[in-house]
C-alpha cells in the first residue's frame, strides 16, 4: 500500500505557462516514469504534454492521441529518456481494453509514459507515479496540482517543486 505524501499546487495563467510547466517537468523525468494527467475536457492535459515533449527535444507536433489511444515519440540525445509514450485512454470503456492496446507492456518497456485520463481506470495505476490534476479556474487560468505516489513518484514531485522554486 502506497500513500500520497508529496504534493503541491501551482497556478497557470496562460497556455504558455502550462507548456512551460510541462517543459520543467521533463527535466526531472526518466525512463519508466509514469505521469497520469487528470482534468476535464479542455483542461490542458495535451498542452502540458506538449511542454514535456518540448523539454525532451521532440520536434514532431504533439497532437491529442484521443483517436489513436497512443502516440510514441523517439527522444534523442537525452541520457535519461529514450521514448515518450503519450496515451489518451478517454475513449476506452473497460479496463480490459488496456490489454488490447498492450498498455502494460508498453508502460513497462522502458519509456516515459504520460497518460491522459489515466484516472479512469484506478485498478491499472502503477505503485509509483505522479498524478497531475489540472483544474479550470477561468478561460485562461488553471490550478495544476502534482501528487507523487510511491518512492519514485514522490521524488519526482520533490525534484519538480525544487526546480520551480
Ligand atoms: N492556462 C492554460 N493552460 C492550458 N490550456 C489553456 C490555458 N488557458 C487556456 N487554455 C486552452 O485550453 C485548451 C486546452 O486544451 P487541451 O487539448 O490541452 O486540453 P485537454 O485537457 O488535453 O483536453 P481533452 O480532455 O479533450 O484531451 C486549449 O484550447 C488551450 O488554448
Ligand atoms: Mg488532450
Amino acid at each position: 500500500m502506497t500513500s500520497a505524501t508529496s504534493s503541491f499546487s501551482i497556478g497557470s495563467n496562460s497556455v504558455e505557462q502550462t507548456i512551460e510547466l510541462g517543459r520543467k517537468m521533463s527535466k526531472v523525468l526518466k525512463d519508466d516514469d509514469v505521469v497520469v494527467l487528470c482534468g476535464d475536457l479542455g483542461a490542458g492535459k495535451t498542452h502540458f504534454t506538449k511542454g514535456v515533449a518540448k523539454g525532451f527535444g521532440i520536434d514532431s507536433e504533439i497532437t491529442s492521441p484521443t483517436f489513436n489511444i497512443l502516440r510514441m515519440y523517439e527522444v534523442c540525445g537525452n541520457p535519461n529518456v529514450t521514448q515518450l509514450a503519450h496515451w489518451d485512454v478517454y475513449r476506452l470503456e473497460e479496463e480490459d481494453q488496456l490489454d488490447d492496446v498492450d498498455y502494460f507492456g508498453i508502460v513497462e518497456s522502458g519509456c516515459v509514459s504520460l497518460v491522459e485520463w489515466g484516472d479512469k481506470f484506478p485498478g491499472a495505476l502503477p505503485d509509483e507515479y505522479v498524478r497531475v490534476d489540472i483544474s479550470l479556474v477561468d478561460a485562461d487560468s488553471r490550478i495544476v496540482e502534482f501528487t507523487g505516489f510511491g518512492d519514485r513518484g514522490q521524488q519526482i514531485v520533490k525534484d519538480l517543486e525544487a526546480a520551480l522554486g
